[in-house]
């Protein structure tokens, strides 16, 4: 009988994991549960003799893989993969997967649902922003890109997009402007809102000389990874720019220096929480039961990122 470990150090909502327990029983696989764990080695004993393994953030590096004897397959129940080290899945024969759109709404709404928290002073009781007819520059039409176009033109935002793996073509949808410039992006807008995955080509790539690029009342939202924004830069245009704002899905590294030098100029999540509704959790946790059932049954890839 084959073994799926759950292992969240961020539980999912009980309803997924019922979810995803139906689908194993139906499977005729048996399903083992690792949720608020605290010490990795805890981690390292429950992936011993398991098949199968789905995790969120949860870091799945060599030392995950060397004692994950019988591991085949590995899926991140979300989007980002850069928590998985592909390199020694690929080099002991594990497939990685993600479940890519599945919680993008989520992100999405929380994207705006920040804008919103920080356009009112933290709704201190001050008056605040709107968002309506604000410019909002959107780095990445991905699937958490598109939701966050979709969710922000109902507020009467005009949409700016950079994406170079996409093009203007592509997108059926009007009223959003494609610029070929990051630059010209960064000018033009009062918003920018972070969608790129984490890669080496996306590390500390939103720097200095991109930010002190926007206009005044600059609000950067980043419900991406706290890495892809260079933190001495962030310091710089908190100094250098007092109208300067930055809301994001956890804190950066730089945060006891900013909440002492800086206070008020910023919101961060406690945890990440882009992906932390009930409905996300089921979609991403049983499209990745579903992905390792077929994977298992049928020999289905169609999601596999270390190919
Ligand atoms: C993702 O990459 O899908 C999001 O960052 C969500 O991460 P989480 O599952 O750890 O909340």
């Amino acid at each position: 009988m084959k073994t799926i470990l759950v292992a969240t150090e961020k539980p999912f909502a009980p309803e997924a994991v019922d979810l995803i327990r139906k689908i194993a029983d139906e499977a005729g696989y048996k399903l083992q549960l690792l949720e608020k764990y605290t010490e990795k080695s805890e981690l390292l004993k429950a992936v011993e003799g398991v098949d199968a393994l789905i995790v969120r953030s949860d870091v799945v590096d060599a030392e995950v893989l060397d004692a994950a004897k019988s591991l085949k397959v590995v899926v991140r129940a979300g989007s980002g993969y850069d928590n998985i080290d592909l390199a020694t899945c690929t080099g002991k024969g594990v497939v990685a997967m993600n479940t890519p759109g599945q919680n993008a709404n989520a992100v999405a709404e929380l994207a705006l649902g920040m804008m919103v928290y920080f356009a009112r002073n933290h709704f201190n009781g001050k008056p605040g922003t709107e968002l309506k007819g604000k410019k909002l520059g959107i780095c990445a039409f991905g699937n958490v890109g598109k939701q966050v176009a979709r969710i922000a033109q109902g507020f009467d935002m005009t949409v700016y997009i950079v994406d170079p793996y996409v093009e203007k073509k592509q997108v059926a949808r009007k009223e959003l402007i494609f610029l070929s410039s990051v630059e010209e992006l960064y000018r033009t807008c009062q918003y920018v809102s972070l969608h790129m995955p984490l890669n080496d080509e996306t590390r500390g790539s939103v720097n200095y000389s991109l930010l002190s690029l926007m206009p005044q009342g600059a609000v950067l939202v980043n419900t991406a990874r706290k890495e892809i924004v260079d933190e001495d830069s962030l310091v710089r245009m908190f100094r250098e720019r007092p109208d300067f704002g930055y809301v994001s899905d956890i804190a950066p590294d730089n945060k006891e220096l900013l909440e002492k030098e800086f206070p008020g100029r910023f919101y961060f999540t406690p945890k990440k929480m882009g992906a932390q509704t009930a409905e996300a959790n089921i979609n991403a946790g049983v499209a990745a039961a579903r992905q390792i059932v077929d994977y298992f049954k049928k020999g289905d890839t169609r999601f596999q990122v270390n190919k």
